[in-house]
């Protein structure tokens, strides 16, 4: 059960459920050592923010391997932070086409990772996804293979677009021929970068209760969830730029997260008992 109201922290250790500045959001009687985070935050800073999150994540964690899911044509880590940082890094992807897009320096896995008979186990320290979440037919078995292809306190670190944002609910009940449509009008992009995957919306949600519950339920511990408010989409149709900037001020002040837009999760799964795991108990996850 969820007993305080979000706000901001900084660093924490999950032991000792200790926030470097601030109060947590406790998420769970039963659980006594164990906090989430929740944070509320402009969708333009988890956007801006994300390469610098992602490094000061890995810098935080120092994994070994790692996995970027549904890195296709846009691997997130370039190549020359990879060997610097010895990373053994592999791009995940469903598409084959998609993958042969990416430099050839990069190790691939062609794989769908919302498949019921998926078969990495045990491969990565931590792995990563980008606006790969929604595209995932079945939320329960995404979560579930990223949990089977994590080490024992590997942890995973996902960046998608939520519902009940008005853009994504459209997406999701409208036809693919007429959303395509539609995104190129608010948000034309260059084609030859970004594809146009169909969207499901999944188990891609803020940090809801449910949500909450959906996650743990698979095995997860979730350590920080951030619902990013606002979209960009807004600022293109005449007239509502104003008010979409006071409705995201007042969201930022009185989170109602079933309406964020975005969203960075961070889940772990549980280390092996003290001795037995290689990695310690204890984490420290920084916050944008
Ligand atoms: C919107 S693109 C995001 C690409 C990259 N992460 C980025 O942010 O630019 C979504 C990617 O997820 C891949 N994808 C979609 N469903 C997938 C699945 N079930 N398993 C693995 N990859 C998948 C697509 O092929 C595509 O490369």
């Amino acid at each position: 059960m969820i007993d305080r109201p979000p706000t901001l922290c900084h660093t924490f250790a999950l032991r000792s459920g200790v926030c470097g500045s601030g109060v947590l959001w406790s998420a769970g009687r039963e659980r006594t050592a164990m906090t989430t985070i929740i944070v509320a935050e402009p969708s333009r800073k988890l956007f801006n923010g994300y390469q610098e999150y992602l490094q000061r994540l890995l810098q935080e964690l120092a994994p070994r391997r790692v996995g970027d899911i549904g890195g296709g044509r846009n691997p997130q880590l370039d190549a020359d932070f990879v060997r610097r940082h010895k990373l053994d890094y592999a791009v995940l992807d469903i598409s084959a086409e998609e993958l042969a897009r990416a430099p050839d320096d990069y190790r691939k896995i062609c794989v769908d990772v919302g498949a019921p008979d998926f078969h990495l186990r045990e491969e990565f320290d931590f792995v990563f996804s980008r606006m790969l979440a929604e595209h995932v037919k079945d939320g329960r078995q995404f979560h579930r293979n990223v949990f089977a292809m994590l080490k024992p306190g590997g942890v995973a670190f996902h960046f998608f677009p939520t519902l009940f944002a008005a853009p994504y609910l459209a997406n999701r009940l409208m036809p693919e021929f007429l959303s395509d449509r539609t995104l190129n009008l608010f948000a034309p992009r260059d084609r030859n970068q970004q594809g146009k995957f169909p969207a499901y919306y999944s188990w891609t949600y803020g940090p809801t209760r449910g949500q909450l519950r959906r996650l743990e339920s698979v095995g997860f511990e979730v350590l920080l969830y951030i619902g990013g408010f606002g979209h960009y989409y807004y600022a293109r149709i005449p007239g509502l730029k104003q008010v979409s900037r006071r409705m995201t001020d007042l969201l930022l002040k009185h989170p109602n997260y079933l309406v964020t837009s975005y969203a960075y999760l961070v889940v772990r799964k549980p280390p092996l008992a003290e001795g037995v795991s290689e990695v310690s108990s204890v984490i420290r996850i920084p916050t944008p």
